[in-house]
């Protein structure tokens, strides 16, 4: 398939360059930016980005692209620290900045230079540097200028080689989807191949390919990304074939493990292992106070019971499916070179039992190439229930980490309870799809309340609500406050034991979603 090659030097947005190529129809990988090029370059590529970095193209140690990339004759754009290494490649020269500009910069280009095709002379560029490129190299020449003085864009005057110094792929920038358009399709041409009914076409085929007959796995934990996955498995391989688990941990959410057995079934799920280990994740919590223990004890517990399960079901040299994203491996650092910043670890990429089946060829991942808004899509094409589909992110650990103490089943009943009223009223008052994660936190603190004529002590509950592209860093909801007093007080009239209702206004940095 045709295919744009962006080379990730650790950019903050190289992944928004891969979407919005992906949004044009155009199929987009990401590599290390100092990868080999004879480890990336396929028959499909037909153009190479170099994104943006946080590093300084001056300093020796900052990576490099392989010289190859100029030498094999495909069109080179260089996105801001891309421009500054195709400057210097041809003797150029990049500064600092005496100060970082950020945000909306004008710019002004001489409208003869076919990247700028159909894109008005004059428009608002979105900046993002503390370099700037001092002096053009060997036969470049400036083809957009920015109202702060720094060259905005430079072309090669013989070579498919251009630079701009903003982000076209930032979302705030003028006409960029129009220039990566102009790169990707007119200079590039690259065809517009990408779309998701050809990508469950093409992976039924390969799926069926790398299963080979064998049975697989796929470990279910009720969210979008593992229901998708299923969806996809049962519409490529035998049914027989495909057994799906699920653990009740007993730290789910109301009704979650019903619906969770009511969507796989209408997905035509056969062997559904639907596994109540509720007494196997709690008897060992008992008394445990300390986040981390609990995640380590949820987790081996997860460990111990999953082994058991599959040895019961499983023959040997079955096959683990899991519904790893493209961003996931990316930000795992599995996607990027050695000098990419790796940004988190991601459960997905590394426990023991993926760590073995992956090392035994017998790991499939049939989402490994798309992107969260693509899952949601191709989950709607896969007729997955809207509800999963655009649920809100949940963790493994469940309501075990939305406990701040020692976990029991009443306070698991009694925060079921209550997160069951905050989420089905934000669905009632259409305030659910503007929220990224919402939820409730039970508190370990007892507080005063009146009830008739009597005093009592309730406890106090937390109720989070987040705005978020991603999960790295997210803003608080801007709550409607009747909303939220109205909620409260259903919350705090139906749940014996609440006495009384937060809202946290952190946003992270420097608070984190969850509260532990
Ligand atoms: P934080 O709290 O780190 O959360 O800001 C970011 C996102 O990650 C989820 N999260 C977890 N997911 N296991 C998971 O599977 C965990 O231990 C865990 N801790 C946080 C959190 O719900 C949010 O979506």
């Amino acid at each position: 398939m045709d295919t744009i090659l962006i080379l990730d030097f650790g950019g903050q947005t190289t992944q928004l360059i891969g979407r919005r190529i992906r949004d044009l129809g155009v199929y987009s990988e990401i590599a290390p930016g100092d990868a080999s090029l004879d480890d990336v370059l396929h028959e499909g590529v037909k153009g190479i980005i170099l994104s943006g970095s946080p590093h300084s193209s001056w300093n020796d140690e900052s990576p490099k692209p392989d010289p190859a990339v100029l030498t094999c004759g495909l069109p080179v754009l260089g996105i801001c620290y891309g421009f500054h290494q195709l400057t210097l490649a041809a003797g150029g020269e990049v500064k600092a900045l005496p100060h970082r500009e950020y945000g909306r910069s004008a710019v002004r280009h001489q409208g003869s230079n076919r990247l700028f095709d159909g894109i008005p002379e004059s428009f608002l560029s979105w900046m993002s540097h503390g370099d700037s490129v001092s002096s053009l190299g060997l036969d470049f020449e400036q083809i957009a200028y920015s109202e702060n003085g720094v060259p905005a864009a430079a072309a090669h005057l013989h070579k498919p080689f251009w630079g701009v110094q903003y982000h076209p792929e930032a979302s705030h920038c003028e006409y960029g989807d129009k220039l990566l358009e102009n790169f990707a399709c007119e200079i590039s041409k690259a065809r517009k191949e990408w779309s998701l009914e050809q990508y469950i076409e093409e992976e039924a085929k390969s799926l069926r390919q790398k299963a080979d007959g064998k049975d697989v796995l796929l470990l279910i934990s009720g969210g979008v990304d593992s229901t998708v996955a299923a969806a996809l498995l049962l519409r490529s391989l035998p049914h027989e074939k495909i057994w799906l688990m699920y653990v009740d941990t007993g730290m789910m959410r109301k009704g979650e493990s019903e619906e969770v057995a009511k969507s796989l079934k209408a997905l035509g799920a056969k062997n559904l292992l639907l596994i109540d280990a509720r007494d196997r994740f709690l008897i060992p919590l008992a008394g445990i106070e300390d986040p981390e223990k609990k995640r380590q004890i949820i987790g081996d517990a997860f460990i111990r019971v999953q082994r058991e399960e599959i040895a019961k079901h499983l023959p040997q040299g079955y096959m683990l499916a899991q519904g790893t994203l493209y961003t996931d491996l990316i930000e795992s650092g599995q996607g990027v070179g050695n000098q990419a910043h790796v940004i988190k670890s991601h459960h997905n990429v590394g426990t023991p039992l993926v760590q073995a089946k992956r090392a035994a060829g017998e790991l499939i991942e049939p989402l490994e190439k798309l992107y969260k808004d693509e899952v949601r899509r191709l989950g709607k094409i896969l007729a997955v229930s809207p509800d999963i589909v655009h649920r809100h992110p949940f963790p493994g650990p469940g309501l075990g980490i939305r406990i701040l103490s020692d976990v029991t089943k009443e306070k698991l009943d009694i925060l079921r309870e209550a997160d069951a009223i905050y989420i089905s009223e934000l669905k009632k008052r259409g305030l659910y799809h503007q929220i990224w994660q919402a939820f409730a936190v039970l508190l370990p603190v007892r507080s005063v309340g009146v009830t008739g004529d009597a005093r009592e002590y309730g406890n106090v509950l937390g109720l989070r609500a987040v705005v978020s592209r991603d999960g790295m860093t997210a803003d608080v909801f801007d709550f409607p406050t009747k909303d939220l007093l109205e909620i409260s007080a259903k919350i705090t009239n139906n749940v014996k034991h609440i006495g009384r209702v937060v809202y946290d206004v952190s946003s992270k940095p420097p608070a984190t979603i969850e509260w532990e």
